[in-house]
């Protein structure tokens, strides 16, 4: 296993597109890594220029210690598995596992020990002599991946490998990638625009926007600590509640509240970022004392939607003169048009710079 390296990497496509701009990223051996941004944002390029498949217009790609600028794709060792499997129909799935080794004039021994292993590793014992046309999606994809592993290679690359599942295989699947993750000890690197699929799966999340890195961190941190606004608004569902405040000393005041912040800014105009589950009927322990203590962070919204999801129950209005969500209990009972009285979680709110989006905060 490696680590892989992007250092001020760079794509600008044959049209003049430029998809990459000065990407440096660090993945750590044996690391899963995320690259998660909106579509068309570069995760893609990013994962097929380390494969090699895509040129490199500027910087400089390394597996392990080695430079891979100009290797080809086959001696660069590493496995790709994408969106469609592309597993060949006619062949059983000891075939599909042993198709590119073969190719590779590995020994017939050794293939059969590979393919036994990731077999293995993915519970397909049973359906090797299957074709792919009689495999659920699921096992479809444990194929796919089947094959990366029989490559031993020195880090996976994994372009959406979930999005043609339906919702609950690809929980299961998920689940079942960090449990092989885990197991064969290897490097991933995961590409994805689900934020859920970043959070839950990601030992670091590295958040893309139009071909230019945003951050790079742990799941609890990208969501705690967004480096700005773009962040905080991709990571998190519902998503954060932005609005605009004027400041005076420490005091934010929005147009329906005005809240105490921990320092004084020293800015005139911020946005303040609010999660839903920091804007609650119900605040719990220091955060509920430190809200009555100083009497602050108390605000009216008038409700316009209520959602209900059994754990949650999410409550859309305005306050003030600005849209919010809030988290309250799922017991409450809240309708359109209600007045609801709220608190804001003072330990848990982010300030960004209007202009640059930048968190101050
Ligand atoms: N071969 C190509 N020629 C020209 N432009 C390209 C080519 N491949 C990708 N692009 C452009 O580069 C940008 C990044 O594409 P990329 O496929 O990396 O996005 P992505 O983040 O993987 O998106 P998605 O989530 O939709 O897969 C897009 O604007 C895309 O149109
Ligand atoms: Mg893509």
């Amino acid at each position: 296993m490696a680590s892989v390296t992007f250092d001020h990497v760079s794509k600008r496509f044959s049209g003049g597109t430029l998809a990459v701009k000065d990407f440096s990223l660090d993945v750590k051996d044996t690391e899963f890594m995320v690259l998660v941004g909106p579509s068309g944002c570069g995760k893609s390029t990013c994962l097929r220029m380390l494969a090699g498949l895509e040129e490199i217009s500027d910087g400089e790609i390394r597996i392990g210690d080695r430079v891979v600028n100009e290797v080809p794709p086959r001696d660069r060792d590493i496995a790709m598995v994408f969106q469609s499997y592309a597993l060949y129909p006619h062949m059983t799935v000891f075939d599909n596992l042993a198709f590119g080794l073969r190719m590779r004039g590995t020994s017939r021994e050794d293939i059969e020990r590979r393919v036994n292993t990731a077999a293995g590793i993915l519970e397909l014992g049973p359906l090797l002599k299957r074709k792919p046309r009689q495999l659920s999606g699921g096992q479809r994809q444990r194929v796919a991946l089947g094959r990366a592993i029989v490559r031993e290679p020195q880090a996976f690359l994994l372009d959406e490998p979930l999005s043609n599942l339906d919702a609950k295989l690809r929980v299961q699947t998920r689940i079942e990638l960090q449990k092989q993750h885990r197991a064969l000890h290897a490097t991933f690197i995961y590409v994805t625009h689900d934020q859920v699929e970043a959070m839950t799966m990601g030992d670091r999340i590295a958040v893309m926007r139009d071909g230019v890195l945003q951050q790079v961190a742990p799941p609890r941190e990208i969501y705690d600590h967004p480096a700005n606004m773009y962040v905080a608004g991709f990571i998190g569902s519902p998503t954060m509640n932005f609005i605009p405040v004027t400041i005076q000393g420490s005091k934010a005041k929005a147009s329906g509240f005005e809240v105490e912040l921990p320092t004084a800014p020293g800015v005139e105009r911020a946005v303040l970022g609010v999660r839903p589950e920091a804007m609650t009927d119900n605040l719990r322990g220091a955060a509920a004392q430190s809200a009555s203590t100083n009497g602050q962070g108390a605000l009216d919204m008038k409700v316009e939607v209520t959602e209900i999801l059994g754990a949650d129950q999410f409550v859309y209005g305005i306050v003030g003169q600005d849209s919010a969500i809030a988290r309250v209990d799922p017991q409450l009972k809240v309708d359109p048009g209600d007045r609801l009285r709220l608190l804001l979680d003072t330990r848990r709110l982010h300030l960004f710079d209007p202009a640059s989006g930048e968190a101050i905060l």
